[in-house]
């Protein structure tokens, strides 16, 4: 990929295809994974994310970002490899902005991905880690939060003026979707 054509990359909302399609395994880390990967960590910080998928920047490919311990981290080819006990707790996506939930997740994870030497490594995460990697990992084979969530606690949360708090408005399923539709729609249309 071109380095304007990453430039030009852009964190894609609920209703882009490539959020519902099983991306496709990378294989060897190419100069272009590089930079994808590179331009991903960019986008996430922007976002104030703690994770993005390639599939949240349009493209179907296995590789994801994720924040650990404050550095970003690339895992290529991730593969959840145990998953023990569960947790339930707030989840919300960059795809789906000022949407949240409650969504339950194993407790305990280990993930099997390549870095960027090419190299496979192993990977421990427990409570916040946790819920990021699965999320990330469900990225990856067209999964979304809200197939997950509790809908019961369904939320969105809405920022008025500077120095205000945030206002919790709860939500149905249906329309919170239907919401996200619209927007993409008329995006397309402009
Ligand atoms: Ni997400």
């Amino acid at each position: 990929m071109k380095s304007e054509k990453l430039k030009e990359l852009r964190i894609v909302h609920y209703g882009h295809p490539a959020l519902r399609e099983p991306a496709e395994q990378v294989g060897r880390v190419s100069g272009e994974i590089k930079a994808l990967a590179a331009r991903m960590i960019e986008l996430m910080n922007e976002a104030r994310g703690l994770g993005l998928a390639a599939n949240q920047v349009g493209i179907p490919k296995r590789l994801a970002v994720v924040v650990i311990e404050d550095e970003p981290t690339v895992l290529i080819d991730p593969e959840m490899v145990k998953t023990e006990g569960s947790q339930k707790g707030e989840e919300g996506c960059l795809s789906l902005p000022r949407l949240y939930g409650e969504v339950e997740r194993p407790a305990r994870v280990k993930v099997r991905a390549t870095n960027l030497s090419g190299k496979r490594f192993t990977l421990e995460g427990e409570e916040l880690l946790a819920r990021a990697l699965c999320h990330e990992l469900d990225h990856l084979d067209g999964r979304l939060f809200v197939d997950l969530v509790d809908e019961s606690t369904l939320h969105w949360l809405v920022r008025t003026r500077n120095g205000e708090e945030p206002v919790i408005q709860p939500t149905t399923l249906e329309d919170a979707l239907k919401v996200f539709l619209l927007a993409e729609e008329g995006a397309r249309r402009r």
